[in-house]
Protein backbone atom coordinates (compact mmCIF):
# COMPACT_ATOMS: atom_id res chain seq x y z
CA UNK A 1 0.00 0.00 0.00
CA UNK A 2 1.64 2.94 -1.10
CA UNK A 3 -0.74 5.56 -1.40
CA UNK A 4 -0.66 8.24 1.83
CA UNK A 5 -4.05 7.82 2.58
CA UNK A 6 -4.12 4.41 2.22
CA UNK A 7 -1.01 4.39 4.64
CA UNK A 8 -3.38 6.76 6.95
CA UNK A 9 -6.42 4.38 6.62
CA UNK A 10 -4.10 1.51 7.77
CA UNK A 11 -2.75 3.13 10.51
CA UNK A 12 -5.74 4.12 11.86
CA UNK A 13 -7.26 0.36 11.63
CA UNK A 14 -4.11 -1.24 13.15
CA UNK A 15 -4.40 1.38 15.93
CA UNK A 16 -7.95 1.88 16.90
CA UNK A 17 -9.41 -0.99 15.60
CA UNK A 18 -12.06 0.37 13.11
CA UNK A 19 -12.09 2.63 9.90
CA UNK A 20 -12.26 6.36 10.49
CA UNK A 21 -14.91 8.76 9.62
CA UNK A 22 -12.47 10.24 7.45
CA UNK A 23 -9.97 11.55 5.28
CA UNK A 24 -8.76 15.28 5.28
CA UNK A 25 -5.57 16.00 3.36
CA UNK A 26 -3.21 18.84 3.12
CA UNK A 27 -0.17 19.77 1.08
CA UNK A 28 3.37 20.84 1.77
CA UNK A 29 4.36 24.00 -0.34
CA UNK A 30 6.94 25.97 -2.17
CA UNK A 31 7.24 29.62 -2.47
CA UNK A 32 7.92 30.90 -6.47
CA UNK A 33 9.31 34.37 -4.71
CA UNK A 34 8.37 36.50 -1.30
CA UNK A 35 11.11 35.13 1.02
CA UNK A 36 11.12 36.18 4.17
CA UNK A 37 8.24 38.87 3.37
CA UNK A 38 5.36 37.24 5.32
CA UNK A 39 6.76 38.44 8.89
CA UNK A 40 7.17 42.29 7.31
CA UNK A 41 3.37 42.34 6.07
CA UNK A 42 4.33 41.56 3.21
CA UNK A 43 3.79 39.46 -0.24
CA UNK A 44 4.34 36.46 -1.25
CA UNK A 45 3.21 34.13 -3.93
CA UNK A 46 3.69 30.16 -2.74
CA UNK A 47 1.86 27.24 -4.64
CA UNK A 48 1.41 23.85 -2.94
CA UNK A 49 3.10 20.59 -4.46
CA UNK A 50 1.20 17.39 -5.39
CA UNK A 51 2.87 15.64 -1.75
CA UNK A 52 0.22 15.65 0.71
CA UNK A 53 0.03 15.05 4.51
CA UNK A 54 -3.54 13.29 5.46
CA UNK A 55 -4.65 12.46 8.78
CA UNK A 56 -7.49 9.72 9.21
CA UNK A 57 -9.16 10.79 11.61
CA UNK A 58 -12.88 10.30 14.31
CA UNK A 59 -14.40 11.68 17.11
CA UNK A 60 -13.50 10.61 20.47
CA UNK A 61 -15.70 11.21 23.63
CA UNK A 62 -14.22 14.10 25.63
CA UNK A 63 -11.31 16.54 25.83
CA UNK A 64 -8.60 13.72 24.64
CA UNK A 65 -6.64 13.54 21.76
CA UNK A 66 -4.81 10.84 20.71
CA UNK A 67 -2.69 10.68 17.23
CA UNK A 68 -0.44 7.77 15.69
CA UNK A 69 2.17 8.53 13.14
CA UNK A 70 3.75 6.84 10.26
CA UNK A 71 6.98 8.31 10.52
CA UNK A 72 7.58 7.44 14.27
CA UNK A 73 5.59 4.52 15.16
CA UNK A 74 4.38 6.18 17.71
CA UNK A 75 1.05 6.80 19.45
CA UNK A 76 0.94 9.83 21.96
CA UNK A 77 -2.56 10.96 23.68
CA UNK A 78 -2.73 14.27 25.39
CA UNK A 79 -5.87 15.64 27.24
CA UNK A 80 -6.59 19.51 27.50
CA UNK A 81 -4.47 19.86 30.61
CA UNK A 82 -1.53 19.54 28.74
CA UNK A 83 -3.15 21.45 25.70
CA UNK A 84 -3.62 24.19 27.95
CA UNK A 85 -0.09 24.73 28.83
CA UNK A 86 2.28 25.45 25.87
CA UNK A 87 5.71 23.44 25.86
CA UNK A 88 3.93 20.43 27.53
CA UNK A 89 3.77 18.38 24.18
CA UNK A 90 6.91 18.24 22.51
CA UNK A 91 8.00 16.65 18.91
CA UNK A 92 6.01 16.11 16.27
CA UNK A 93 3.27 15.95 18.54
CA UNK A 94 3.15 20.05 19.44
CA UNK A 95 2.15 20.62 16.07
CA UNK A 96 -0.96 18.91 16.98
CA UNK A 97 -1.50 20.29 20.46
CA UNK A 98 -0.48 23.23 19.52
CA UNK A 99 -3.75 23.72 16.64
CA UNK A 100 -5.99 21.62 19.67
CA UNK A 101 -4.67 24.47 21.83
CA UNK A 102 -5.06 27.97 19.10
CA UNK A 103 -9.19 26.56 18.60
CA UNK A 104 -9.70 26.33 22.03
CA UNK A 105 -7.78 29.97 22.92
CA UNK A 106 -10.01 30.93 20.08
CA UNK A 107 -12.73 29.68 21.80
CA UNK A 108 -14.09 26.80 19.57
CA UNK A 109 -15.70 23.97 21.22
CA UNK A 110 -12.71 21.46 20.06
CA UNK A 111 -13.92 17.60 19.83
CA UNK A 112 -11.79 15.62 21.44
CA UNK A 113 -10.56 13.23 18.58
CA UNK A 114 -8.42 10.38 17.28
CA UNK A 115 -5.95 10.52 13.98
CA UNK A 116 -3.62 8.69 12.14
CA UNK A 117 -1.16 10.80 10.28
CA UNK A 118 0.76 9.48 7.18
CA UNK A 119 2.96 12.08 5.13
CA UNK A 120 4.50 12.34 1.67
CA UNK A 121 5.63 15.44 2.68
CA UNK A 122 9.73 15.03 3.54
CA UNK A 123 10.79 16.62 6.75
CA UNK A 124 13.44 19.26 6.45
CA UNK A 125 13.60 19.63 3.27
CA UNK A 126 12.42 23.93 3.96
CA UNK A 127 8.40 22.22 1.93
CA UNK A 128 6.34 22.84 4.90
CA UNK A 129 5.73 19.91 6.02
CA UNK A 130 5.04 21.08 9.49
CA UNK A 131 2.18 23.93 8.33
CA UNK A 132 0.82 20.73 6.20
CA UNK A 133 0.02 18.60 9.34
CA UNK A 134 -1.24 21.42 10.99
CA UNK A 135 -3.50 22.37 8.27
CA UNK A 136 -4.17 18.15 8.00
CA UNK A 137 -5.22 18.11 11.69
CA UNK A 138 -6.76 22.05 11.85
CA UNK A 139 -9.47 20.99 9.11
CA UNK A 140 -10.28 17.57 10.11
CA UNK A 141 -11.16 19.28 13.76
CA UNK A 142 -13.23 22.02 11.99
CA UNK A 143 -15.60 19.45 9.99
CA UNK A 144 -15.83 16.83 12.46
CA UNK A 145 -17.01 19.49 15.13
CA UNK A 146 -19.03 21.05 12.29
CA UNK A 147 -16.84 24.62 14.11
CA UNK A 148 -17.08 28.09 12.83
CA UNK A 149 -14.05 28.77 11.38
CA UNK A 150 -13.99 29.34 7.79
CA UNK A 151 -11.08 28.51 5.31
CA UNK A 152 -9.64 32.46 4.99
CA UNK A 153 -9.21 32.19 8.69
CA UNK A 154 -7.70 29.11 9.89
CA UNK A 155 -4.27 30.18 8.64
CA UNK A 156 -4.01 32.55 11.67
CA UNK A 157 -5.07 29.90 13.78
CA UNK A 158 -2.10 27.07 12.59
CA UNK A 159 -0.22 30.24 12.62
CA UNK A 160 -0.53 31.02 16.14
CA UNK A 161 -0.42 26.81 16.75
CA UNK A 162 3.48 27.37 15.52
CA UNK A 163 4.42 30.79 17.35
CA UNK A 164 2.77 30.32 20.49
CA UNK A 165 3.05 26.44 21.13
CA UNK A 166 5.37 25.05 19.37
CA UNK A 167 7.20 28.04 19.72
CA UNK A 168 8.83 28.98 16.25
CA UNK A 169 8.59 32.98 15.07
CA UNK A 170 7.37 31.97 11.73
CA UNK A 171 4.87 34.07 9.23
CA UNK A 172 1.62 33.24 7.61
CA UNK A 173 3.03 32.14 4.26
CA UNK A 174 3.09 28.04 4.81
CA UNK A 175 -0.05 27.23 6.44
CA UNK A 176 -1.71 30.12 3.73
CA UNK A 177 -0.17 28.29 1.04
CA UNK A 178 -1.43 24.55 2.45
CA UNK A 179 -4.88 25.63 3.51
CA UNK A 180 -5.68 28.26 0.66
CA UNK A 181 -3.46 27.13 -2.56
CA UNK A 182 -5.69 25.97 -5.95
CA UNK A 183 -5.04 23.77 -8.60
CA UNK A 184 -2.72 25.27 -11.19
CA UNK A 185 -2.64 28.51 -9.57
CA UNK A 186 -0.17 30.49 -7.45
CA UNK A 187 -1.10 31.98 -4.36
CA UNK A 188 -0.91 35.50 -4.41
CA UNK A 189 -1.10 36.72 -0.75
CA UNK A 190 -1.15 40.11 0.93
CA UNK A 191 0.33 38.71 4.46
CA UNK A 192 -1.11 42.30 6.21
CA UNK A 193 -4.52 42.10 5.02
CA UNK A 194 -5.05 37.85 4.36
CA UNK A 195 -6.19 39.11 0.82
CA UNK A 196 -5.56 36.24 -1.53
CA UNK A 197 -5.51 36.40 -5.79
CA UNK A 198 -5.35 33.03 -7.47
CA UNK A 199 -2.91 33.95 -10.02
CA UNK A 200 -3.18 30.89 -13.12
CA UNK A 201 0.34 29.39 -13.08
CA UNK A 202 0.09 26.79 -15.99
CA UNK A 203 3.64 25.79 -16.92
CA UNK A 204 2.44 23.22 -19.24
CA UNK A 205 0.76 25.54 -22.03
CA UNK A 206 4.10 27.55 -21.64
CA UNK A 207 6.21 24.58 -22.40
CA UNK A 208 7.71 24.90 -19.26
CA UNK A 209 8.50 22.93 -15.77
CA UNK A 210 9.67 23.95 -12.60
CA UNK A 211 12.10 21.20 -11.24
CA UNK A 212 12.42 21.59 -7.28
CA UNK A 213 16.26 20.66 -6.04
CA UNK A 214 16.51 19.29 -2.71
CA UNK A 215 19.94 20.75 -1.78
CA UNK A 216 20.00 18.03 1.47
CA UNK A 217 22.26 20.47 2.87
CA UNK A 218 21.71 20.21 6.60
CA UNK A 219 20.13 22.94 8.63
CA UNK A 220 22.40 24.62 10.01
CA UNK A 221 21.67 27.33 12.55
CA UNK A 222 18.42 27.57 10.91
CA UNK A 223 16.22 28.14 13.63
CA UNK A 224 18.23 31.06 15.48
CA UNK A 225 19.30 32.67 12.28
CA UNK A 226 15.84 32.75 11.06
CA UNK A 227 15.12 34.42 14.49
CA UNK A 228 17.58 36.90 14.36
CA UNK A 229 16.16 37.95 10.72
CA UNK A 230 13.04 38.87 12.28
CA UNK A 231 14.37 40.47 14.57
CA UNK A 232 16.80 42.68 12.21
CA UNK A 233 13.59 43.48 10.20
CA UNK A 234 11.82 45.02 13.06
CA UNK A 235 14.58 46.92 14.13
CA UNK A 236 15.18 48.64 10.85
CA UNK A 237 10.96 48.82 10.59
CA UNK A 238 11.42 51.11 14.23
CA UNK A 239 14.28 52.68 13.14
CA UNK A 240 12.83 54.01 9.88
CA UNK A 241 8.87 54.68 12.23
CA UNK A 242 7.18 52.54 9.87
CA UNK A 243 4.61 49.32 11.25
CA UNK A 244 6.57 46.57 9.12
CA UNK A 245 8.94 46.84 6.13
CA UNK A 246 6.31 46.65 3.64
CA UNK A 247 5.67 50.32 4.16
CA UNK A 248 8.45 51.32 2.82
CA UNK A 249 8.19 51.13 -1.22
CA UNK A 250 10.61 50.83 -3.41
CA UNK A 251 10.57 54.56 -4.43
CA UNK A 252 11.34 55.06 -0.98
CA UNK A 253 13.95 52.58 -0.33
CA UNK A 254 17.40 55.11 -1.25
CA UNK A 255 16.33 57.31 0.52
CA UNK A 256 15.14 55.13 3.26
CA UNK A 257 18.60 53.41 3.84
CA UNK A 258 20.10 56.83 3.77
CA UNK A 259 18.92 56.70 7.18
CA UNK A 260 20.24 53.41 8.57
CA UNK A 261 23.51 53.40 10.14
CA UNK A 262 24.38 49.78 10.33
CA UNK A 263 25.31 48.04 7.05
CA UNK A 264 23.97 44.92 8.31
CA UNK A 265 20.73 46.36 8.73
CA UNK A 266 20.33 48.27 5.81
CA UNK A 267 21.14 45.21 3.31
CA UNK A 268 18.16 43.21 5.47
CA UNK A 269 15.55 45.78 4.74
CA UNK A 270 17.10 46.20 1.05
CA UNK A 271 16.30 42.76 0.50
CA UNK A 272 12.45 42.93 2.10
CA UNK A 273 11.80 45.64 -0.02
CA UNK A 274 13.32 44.56 -3.12
CA UNK A 275 11.64 41.45 -2.74
CA UNK A 276 8.00 42.90 -1.97
CA UNK A 277 8.40 44.44 -5.32
CA UNK A 278 9.78 41.49 -7.23
CA UNK A 279 6.95 39.61 -6.01
CA UNK A 280 4.54 42.60 -7.33
CA UNK A 281 6.46 42.54 -10.54
CA UNK A 282 6.06 38.48 -11.08
CA UNK A 283 2.26 38.81 -10.55
CA UNK A 284 1.85 41.23 -13.21
CA UNK A 285 4.02 39.26 -15.70
CA UNK A 286 1.86 36.08 -14.79
CA UNK A 287 -1.43 38.18 -15.07
CA UNK A 288 -0.39 38.95 -18.54
CA UNK A 289 0.34 35.12 -18.93
CA UNK A 290 4.40 36.13 -19.83
CA UNK A 291 5.49 33.39 -17.54
CA UNK A 292 8.53 32.96 -19.26
CA UNK A 293 9.88 36.34 -18.31
CA UNK A 294 9.41 36.14 -14.56
CA UNK A 295 12.84 34.36 -14.58
CA UNK A 296 15.13 36.72 -13.88
CA UNK A 297 13.35 38.06 -11.08
CA UNK A 298 13.54 34.39 -9.43
CA UNK A 299 17.10 34.84 -10.22
CA UNK A 300 17.54 38.30 -8.42
CA UNK A 301 15.23 37.33 -5.69
CA UNK A 302 18.09 34.78 -5.06
CA UNK A 303 21.11 37.28 -5.24
CA UNK A 304 19.21 39.10 -2.54
CA UNK A 305 19.21 36.02 -0.59
CA UNK A 306 22.71 35.43 -0.84
CA UNK A 307 24.30 39.27 -0.78
CA UNK A 308 21.73 41.18 1.20
CA UNK A 309 19.93 38.45 3.48
CA UNK A 310 22.34 36.10 3.80
CA UNK A 311 20.34 33.18 4.33
CA UNK A 312 21.28 30.71 1.19
CA UNK A 313 24.74 28.14 1.81
CA UNK A 314 26.97 26.46 -0.51
CA UNK A 315 25.23 23.58 -1.68
CA UNK A 316 22.08 26.17 -2.89
CA UNK A 317 24.43 28.51 -4.19
CA UNK A 318 26.03 25.86 -5.96
CA UNK A 319 22.30 24.54 -7.29
CA UNK A 320 21.67 28.09 -8.31
CA UNK A 321 24.62 28.58 -10.71
CA UNK A 322 24.60 25.04 -11.89
CA UNK A 323 21.02 25.15 -12.48
CA UNK A 324 21.13 28.81 -14.41
CA UNK A 325 24.27 27.36 -16.19
CA UNK A 326 22.62 24.37 -17.47
CA UNK A 327 20.05 26.83 -19.12
CA UNK A 328 17.27 27.65 -16.52
CA UNK A 329 15.49 30.83 -17.39
CA UNK A 330 15.86 31.59 -13.39
CA UNK A 331 16.85 29.83 -10.24
CA UNK A 332 16.54 30.82 -6.69
CA UNK A 333 16.01 28.87 -3.01
CA UNK A 334 13.04 28.84 -1.84
CA UNK A 335 11.40 28.58 1.63
CA UNK A 336 13.47 29.97 5.13
CA UNK A 337 17.19 29.35 4.50
CA UNK A 338 20.48 27.29 5.52
CA UNK A 339 19.46 24.36 3.18
CA UNK A 340 16.18 23.39 1.85
CA UNK A 341 15.26 23.41 -1.83
CA UNK A 342 16.37 25.37 -5.09
CA UNK A 343 13.61 25.94 -7.54
CA UNK A 344 15.20 26.05 -11.38
CA UNK A 345 12.61 27.31 -14.21
CA UNK A 346 13.20 25.69 -17.13
CA UNK A 347 12.21 24.87 -20.69
CA UNK A 348 9.97 21.80 -20.32
CA UNK A 349 12.69 19.61 -22.68
CA UNK A 350 15.68 20.90 -20.66
CA UNK A 351 14.35 19.40 -17.49
CA UNK A 352 16.49 16.46 -17.75
CA UNK A 353 19.68 17.94 -18.43
CA UNK A 354 19.05 20.49 -15.51
CA UNK A 355 18.51 18.15 -13.32
CA UNK A 356 22.06 15.95 -14.58
CA UNK A 357 24.01 19.45 -14.62
CA UNK A 358 23.24 20.81 -10.75
CA UNK A 359 23.91 16.32 -9.85
CA UNK A 360 26.97 16.96 -11.23
CA UNK A 361 28.43 19.93 -9.82
CA UNK A 362 27.50 18.46 -6.75
CA UNK A 363 29.48 15.80 -7.00
CA UNK A 364 32.26 17.71 -7.98
CA UNK A 365 31.97 19.76 -5.24
CA UNK A 366 31.44 17.00 -2.85
CA UNK A 367 28.19 17.19 -1.63
CA UNK A 368 25.49 14.42 -0.97
CA UNK A 369 23.51 14.15 -4.21
CA UNK A 370 20.62 16.32 -4.80
CA UNK A 371 17.16 15.33 -4.98
CA UNK A 372 15.38 15.94 -8.54
CA UNK A 373 11.75 16.35 -9.51
CA UNK A 374 9.21 18.59 -11.60
CA UNK A 375 6.06 19.66 -10.45
CA UNK A 376 2.94 21.19 -11.01
CA UNK A 377 1.04 23.45 -8.59
CA UNK A 378 -1.84 21.22 -6.23
CA UNK A 379 -4.80 21.78 -4.49
CA UNK A 380 -4.67 23.22 -1.37
CA UNK A 381 -6.66 21.26 1.60
CA UNK A 382 -9.07 19.26 1.29
CA UNK A 383 -11.51 16.45 2.72
CA UNK A 384 -11.18 13.40 0.69
CA UNK A 385 -14.00 11.70 1.99
C1 LIG B 1 9.61 29.79 6.61
C2 LIG B 1 8.50 30.40 7.44
C3 LIG B 1 7.61 31.33 6.61
C4 LIG B 1 8.44 32.33 5.84
C5 LIG B 1 9.60 31.64 5.11
C6 LIG B 1 10.53 32.62 4.46
O1 LIG B 1 9.07 28.93 5.65
O2 LIG B 1 7.71 29.37 8.00
O3 LIG B 1 6.68 31.96 7.44
O4 LIG B 1 8.91 33.34 6.67
O5 LIG B 1 10.36 30.81 5.97
O6 LIG B 1 9.89 33.27 3.41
Amino acid sequence: MTDVADRATAGFRQEFGEPPAGHWAAPGRVNLIGEHTDYNDGFVLPFALPLRTVAAADRQEGARWTVWSELSGETISFGADEVDEPGRVTGWGAYVAGVVWALRDAGHDVPGARFAIASDVPLGAGLSSSAALEAAVLTALVDLGGLDLPADRQPRLAQRAENHYVGAPTGIMDQSASIRCRDGHALFLDCRTEGVEHIPFDLRAAGLAMLVIDSHAPHRHADGEYAARRKSCEAGAELLGVPALRDVTIDQLDAALARLDDPETRRRVRHVVTEDQRVLDTVALLRAGRVREIGPLLTASHVSMRDDFEITVPEIDTAVEAALAAGALGARMTGGGFGGCVLALVEAAAADSVAAAVTAAYAERGFTAPGTVTVLPAPGATRLD
